[in-house]
């Protein structure tokens, strides 16, 4: 039984897990017939607000079949009179799959570690797993080859970046991360993407020029530079001058260059409505493939033979 706490649990699949979400989009017409979460139900819990985590999941979880059930925090006991470990184990005695959104990264790994199904980790403030495989599919549905893809981020070293920059490391890509000093990316994440990328061949680079990093950038990358749970960091904001990402600073990038953001964006701090409103920018595409990424996982981690003989279908296709 395998779970989904960071991206890197993922390593070995990644490619396919992606190539097998863009068929299965390509293919949609077969999902109805795929139905491998047939009498399942997932639970998903969220401890912070969502709109494409909470939606793409639930849609997600209908069209394979299964039933989503979503626990919001402030109606359950969780937090207030149970524990994470006592919750996992409640839950694994009803459910097929739990994904879970939370502030600090140790209850997805409690969660995980208490319960008899498969966890995946809506987003933590250390990794955000399902955001990266749909940004990885999104990359590679405009540039098919992901070798040597040079991906600029310009901003905080949080935790979208951190699954990125794992999940570029692992596919090939090369990631260049401008942040402010003192917001750089945790030493532990950047040490193990580091040691992928040496086998992969990727290239990192860490820098607090955006100007350096978005240099002839294929995909240009930013985030909210306070993220939930930051909220009372009132002076964050204040370090991030000269981080937005705006038409001067995208000159510098390929003419052809995509801009991301994994949404929601805070317009006119982190990013210019010129350049998320602009035909480079893909980020509603990376909404959508949050759906498909996730069918893929969950279908991956709930029923591996359904997946593999999909897998194979597409294959002999
Ligand atoms: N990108 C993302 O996770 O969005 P939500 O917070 O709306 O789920
Ligand atoms: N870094 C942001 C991502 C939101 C999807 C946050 O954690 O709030």
């Amino acid at each position: 039984m395998s779970n989904l706490l960071s991206i890197d649990d993922l390593k070995d699949d990644l490619e396919n897990i992606i190539s097998w979400a863009i068929t299965f989009k390509q293919d949609s017409e077969v999902a109805p017939e795929f139905t491998p979460l047939d009498g399942l139900t997932i639970a998903s819990i969220y401890e912070k607000p969502s709109t494409r985590t909470r939606v793409s999941f639930e849609v997600g979880i209908n069209k394979l079949g299964g039933n989503p059930l979503t626990l919001l925090k402030g109606d359950i006991q969780l937090g207030k009179s149970e524990t994470v470990a006592d919750t996992a184990q409640v839950l694994s005695r009803y459910i097929s799959a739990i994904t879970y959104r939370c502030f600090a990264h140790s209850d997805v790994n409690e969660l995980a570690n208490n319960s008899s199904v498969p966890v995946i980790n809506a987003l933590s403030d250390k990794h955000h797993p399902c955001q990266a495989a749909a940004d990885l599919m999104t990359i590679k549905e405009k540039f098919a080859d992901l070798k040597g893809v040079k991906i600029a981020w310009v901003g905080d070293g949080n935790n979208v970046l951190h699954d990125l920059m794992l999940a570029g490391a692992i596919l090939g890509c090369d990631i260049h991360w401008a942040v402010p000093k003192g917001y750089e990316p945790d030493d532990d994440v950047v040490e193990r993407a580091q040691e992928i990328a040496d086998e992969s061949g990727s290239i990192l680079l860490q820098t607090h020029d955006p100007v350096e990093a978005v240099t002839d950038a294929d995909v240009i990358y930013t985030d909210v530079f306070v993220s939930m749970g930051e909220e009372n960091l009132s002076d964050k904001m204040d370090n991030f001058d000269g981080f937005q990402v705006n038409d001067e600073l995208v000159s510098h990038a390929k003419e052809e260059y995509i801009f991301m953001h994994c949404l929601p964006a805070h317009r006119g701090e982190e990013v210019s409505d010129s350049v998320i409103d602009s035909s480079n920018s893909v980020v509603f595409d990376q909404a959508e493939n949050r759906m498909w990424a996730q069918m893929s996982i969950l279908t991956y981690l709930v029923d591996r033979q359904a997946w593999d003989t999909y897998a194979e279908l597409l294959e002999y296709d």
